[in-house]
């Protein structure tokens, strides 16, 4: 009757690089389960027996149970809901098929083992698995002990063939798959690890980032291991070809790569990011960059009859959306998308609202937009923080041009507007879009570094 589950990460192959406490679980083990992947992964199998036959002493009998893998569709072809849908179904008819092997074993057989590749935090279902088991097992009143034991993942050894740290100083380390990568990727994101890429997915990032450095490698602590480095389109036919060839060789391919921005674009702000700035006032308003503790004032802003009138869609925000929108502002100022500040009442540091500086299209101009809380409206605070946020606009952040806009019938707002200097520029017909889906003319405003005239500015 089974006792205990242990999930063991068996590294890349080479039973060298199977750790102390993993060799040590492996000889624990009565009965080990592993995936039957078919004909193409034999290898794996191979290697899998190598690592049991060097590591478990003589002695201690074992059994190996090949567990047939449910078969799972063409990945490639399916989009994002139905490829989750695919893998929920897929882990479901894995439990099914290891929950009946495992209720076959013989009494004496209590300590179940499962030799997962590399590492199973890495992209690896296992643990999923068992956590499933466990608790199917727990709802019949059965406990089943259960631990993960760590193992050196395809990342890690990829670093050290190559002989590189995986992140830069303090930076951070962005691990994906091939069918995430073109979506997500940006240099900004600083050293990306890719895994799971049936299809060479940088290839098609190598028009427009030549120079990011690729340390690719492939079989890696087997003796087949390949590596190949260097500037992506450079290197890039080197590692089709190379790729190609072992595929043609092996009947399948694993490989790991890490894509590393050149210098100069280390994945910090970058030339287009925000300036760091500290608090601004005028002694009565203060405005400071938004940080994700002040979603309150997000969510209030906007959570009243007055803002929703004019609001495009007429909905509140829920308490998690103004959470997740203010703990985007940091990242949207670095990377210069938008300047989010919150404006504070300087008597008694409340938040009062909201100010953002949003860049447009063409260079040097940004789209104002702002909001307060209706405790703090009409005491000439969107005044005032307009005031303080268009003197950083043009003396710390470099724009030209300024512009805001709002809906025709909304008069207050264009009053606040032309009292910090904005001058009307015209109105665009049937601009914004109202929650009963007709749309309002936009009076449009614009203040320029040009017109921005000493009095407004203080
Ligand atoms: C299902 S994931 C398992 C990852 C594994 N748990 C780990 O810690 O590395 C399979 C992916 O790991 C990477 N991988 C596994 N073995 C590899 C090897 N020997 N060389 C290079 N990459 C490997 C490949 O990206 C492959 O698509």
């Amino acid at each position: 009757m089974i006792e205990r589950i242990r999930v063991i990460g068996i590294g890349m192959g080479d039973p060298l690089q199977v750790t102390g406490e993993a060799a040590r679980a492996l000889a624990t083990v009565d009965v080990f389960l592993v995936a039957d992947k078919g004909e193409a992964a034999s290898d794996l199998v191979a290697a899998r027996q190598a690592v049991c036959d060097a590591l478990i002493p003589a002695e201690h009998a074992y059994r190996v149970l090949e567990v047939p893998d449910p078969r799972r569709g063409p990945d490639g072809e399916r989009d994002d809901t139905a490829y989750d849908r695919g893998v929920r179904d897929w882990h479901a008819a894995r439990v099914d098929a290891y929950a009946d092997v495992i209720g076959g074993l013989d009494d004496g057989e209590r300590t179940v083992g499962f030799l997962v590749w590399g590492d199973p935090a890495f992209y690896d279902s296992t643990i999923r698995v068992v956590d499933a088991l466990v608790e199917r097992w727990g709802a019949r009143g059965l406990t089943v002990e259960h631990d993960v034991i760590a193992g050196i993942s395809a990342p890690q050894l990829l670093a050290a063939r190559h002989r590189i740290p995986l992140n830069r100083i303090g930076a951070p380390i962005h691990i994906t798959t091939g069918r995430r990568l073109v979506d997500e990727y940006d240099p900004t994101l600083g050293d990306v690890v890719v895994m799971l890429d049936g299809h060479l997915a940088c290839a098609e990032l190598a028009d427009a980032f030549p120079e990011v450095e690729l340390y690719w490698g492939a079989y890696l602590g087997t003796p087949d291991e390949l590596l190949v480095r260097g500037p992506l389109a450079q290197v890039l036919d080197e590692v089709r070809r190379v790729r190609a060839e072992a595929r043609e060789r092996h009947g399948w391919v694993m490989d790991t790569y890490l894509l590393r921005p050149s210098p100069g674009t280390l994945g910090d702000t970058g030339p287009s990011g925000f300036p760091d700035t500290e608090p601004l006032t005028d002694g009565v308003v203060t405005v400071r960059p938004l940080e994700a503790g002040d979603w309150q004032v997000v969510r209030d802003e906007h959570n009243n009859e007055e803002s929703l009138r004019w609001d495009f869609f007429g909905r509140p925000h829920t308490d998690d959306e103004a959470r997740t929108s203010a703990a985007r502002a940091r990242r949207e100022w670095r990377l210069g998308r938008a300047a989010r500040f919150v404006m504070v009442d300087a008597a008694t540091g409340l938040g009062a609202g909201v100010i953002s500086v949003r860049r447009l299209g063409p260079p040097g101009l940004g789209l104002v937009g702002y909001g307060v809380v209706p405790e703090f409206r009409g005491r000439g605070f969107t005044t005032r923080a307009l005031r303080l946020v268009s003197r950083w606009a043009f003396d710390v952040a470099g724009l030209d041009r300024l512009e805001l806009g709002h809906k025709a019938e909304n008069v207050a707002s264009g009053k606040a507007a032309a009292r910090a200097g904005f001058t009307a520029e015209g109105l665009l017909r049937e601009r914004l879009p109202n929650p009963d889906g007709s749309r309002s003319d936009e009076v449009y405003y614009a203040l320029t570094r040009g017109t921005f005239s000493p009095e407004t500015r203080d």
